[in-house]
């Protein structure tokens, strides 16, 4: 299995992650985790200076997530999966859709067709998207984050918004989850909803 967890900066995403693979450890089950967008070296180098201070410009920064989305598939990924590990991932395709795509305003279907060729067709075969509030996601974190976290509060608003549309374009996959409780009660509600599905 596949697994992702999506969502606003805040939003519970690692803990989820974290939660999900030490429950499938614990079954005994190969698991690797891994989040976005780092993972590999060349992945962390491409995070820097996406990050970072510079300006970048929309499809540049289109292309260099899908870039290090790309490496981790090649490295990390796609080798799990075919020696029947489960791969559990903290952010992955949704992330450039959401934020690229439609909170940027690059438009879903383009940014989804330069990652489908850098991620070599590998998308997830279950996508959890932890919905909490622009507010309490920003609470949560605290400080005031990254280059894109620190866009104007629209951008985190369009963002959450942009989620709800991809939940609503692709339900078969994406499992909109409400990320407001407590993170153990979140954590076994993935859990059944994913043996229901496997
Ligand atoms: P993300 O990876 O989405 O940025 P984190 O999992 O790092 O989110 O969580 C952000 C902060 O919120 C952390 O301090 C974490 O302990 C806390 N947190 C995570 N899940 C919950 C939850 N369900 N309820 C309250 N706080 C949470
Ligand atoms: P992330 O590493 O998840 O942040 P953190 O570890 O602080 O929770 O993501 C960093 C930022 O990059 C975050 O603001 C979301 C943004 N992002 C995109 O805009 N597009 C993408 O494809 C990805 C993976 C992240």
């Amino acid at each position: 299995m596949f697994v992702t967890f999506e969502g606003l900066d805040g939003s519970g995403k690692s803990t989820q992650a974290r939660l999900l693979a030490e429950a499938l450890a614990a079954e005994g089950r190969d698991v690797v985790a891994t989040r976005e967008p780092g993972g590999t070296e060349v992945g962390e180098l491409i995070r820097e200076l996406l990050l970072g201070p510079r300006n970048v410009a929309p499809w540049a920064e289109a292309a260099l997530f899908a870039a290090a989305r790309g490496q981790l598939v090649e490295e990390v990924i796609a080798p799990a999966l075919a020696r029947g590990a489960d791969v559990v991932c903290d952010r992955y395709i949704d992330s450039s859709l959401a934020y690229q795509g439609i909170a940027r305003g690059l438009g879903v279907d383009r940014v989804l067709e330069l990652n489908v060729n850098a991620i070599s067709g590998i998308l997830p075969d279950r996508t959890y998207l932890l919905v909490v509030d622009a507010e309490e996601a920003a609470r949560r974190r605290g400080d005031p984050g990254d280059r894109i976290e620190r866009e104007e509060d629209g951008f985190r608003q369009r963002v959450a918004e942009a989620y709800q549309e991809l939940a609503a374009a692709f339900p078969q996959r994406i499992v909109t989850i409400d990320g407001t409780r407590p993170a153990g009660e979140i954590g076994r509600e993935v859990l059944d909803e994913l043996r229901q599905h496997s």
